[in-house]
């Protein structure tokens, strides 16, 4: 039996940074995101013959083959499928082989992990030949650690509720992908995974003075994103965008061990993309993740023109995608 499932990542609109319960990955505060057409990973998983033969091969983004994993990776795959049976309420008398190849460069700021445990999470389940919803399987994605990766399981453009339980704590499609043409480019400026990865950095977001007053106004940037939303109004959106990011950033920035993911090439970049707007009238807006790249927001219809300022980088362009699902 070997099961087959490919997943997106995702780019937050409104990020989650912080959590609420460790244990559990409930965050501070709720989430809004779009899953990525041409960012997935494609995990194949097999059944061994005892728990003690699991292995783990990953193909890299760009690379021809695929390499064994015995170390980071492997140990959060095993304890992932553990937490999967617990929550499914099965044991597996076997082991697992998982084959997992990715499209984009992994841990640079562009929701790898997302893409990975989400696509666990619906493998596991289809292997230990439990059905879920997908509200219960956002959860169970939620609980690899990972908790952006609840936002993976379900289509288009994607709410994560905070909730106050592991139950009330889930991800709900608000639209599907083709309710609105927004595009992502990302912009590779980095292919190197980075050096503290998001999961450390949410235990210390409440170091930062700036934190509690993020969480008062993440609120209210939530409330006013979704009505841009609702009305497709780009430019209101694009700014609530920009703002969102700046404002989780200046939390890493000011927490303490301080999180710069930012390069130098990103913020002269920055500047480029105010400047575009100011000074050319197009509607491109910028949000970067736990990462030195950064993501282009815009509407399909502008994408050529934005393409071809910024040709000289290495790009991956995408549109809302679906969710998690068996290939
Ligand atoms: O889900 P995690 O632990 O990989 O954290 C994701 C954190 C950000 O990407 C920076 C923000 C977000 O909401 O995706």
């Amino acid at each position: 039996m070997k099961i087959k499932v490919k997943s997106p990542a995702n780019i937050a609109f409104i990020k989650y940074w912080g959590q609420a319960d460790h244990r559990l990955t409930l965050p501070c505060n709720s989430s809004f995101s779009m899953n990525l057409s041409n960012c997935s990973v494609t995990v194949e998983i097999e059944k061994t013959q005892s728990l003690s033969d699991s292995r783990l091969f990953i193909k890299e983004y760009e690379a021809v083959d695929y390499i064994e994993n015995t170390t980071s990776a492997y140990k959060k795959t095993m304890k992932f499928f553990k937490t999967a049976q617990d929550f499914l309420g099965k044991k597996a008398e076997f082991g697992i082989k998982v084959k997992s190849s990715i499209t984009f460069p992994r841990s640079a700021g562009i929701a790898s992990s997302a893409a990975y445990f989400s696509a666990l999470a619906l493998g596991f389940s289809k292997l230990l030949e439990v059905e879920l919803d997908k509200k219960q399987l956002s959860i169970l994605a939620r609980l690899s650690g990972s908790g952006s990766a609840c936002r993976s399981v379900p289509d288009g453009f994607v709410l994560w509720h905070k909730g106050r339980s592991s139950e009330t704590s889930f991800a709900e499609s608000l639209a599907d992908p083709d309710y609105w043409q927004i595009t992502d480019l990302v912009l590779i400026l980095s292919k190197t995974s980075k050096k503290v990865e998001s999961a450390e950095g949410h235990l210390k977001a409440d170091t930062s003075p700036l934190f509690a007053e993020r969480l008062y106004g993440v609120e209210k940037r939530l409330k006013l994103m979704l009505t841009a939303f609702k009305h497709k109004d780009l430019e209101l959106f694009g700014h609530l965008v920009e703002s969102e990011a700046l404002s989780m950033h200046a939390v890493m920035m000011s927490q303490k061990p301080n999180l710069y993911y930012w390069s130098t090439k990103t913020f002269a970049l920055l500047r480029r993309i105010t400047a575009l707007r100011q000074k050319n009238g197009l509607p491109v807006y910028f949000t970067i993740d736990a990462g030195a790249n950064i993501h282009l927001i815009t509407e399909r219809r502008f994408l050529k023109q934005i393409i071809s300022e910024f040709s000289a980088f290495l790009t991956i362009s995408n549109k809302s995608a679906k969710g998690a699902e068996v290939i």
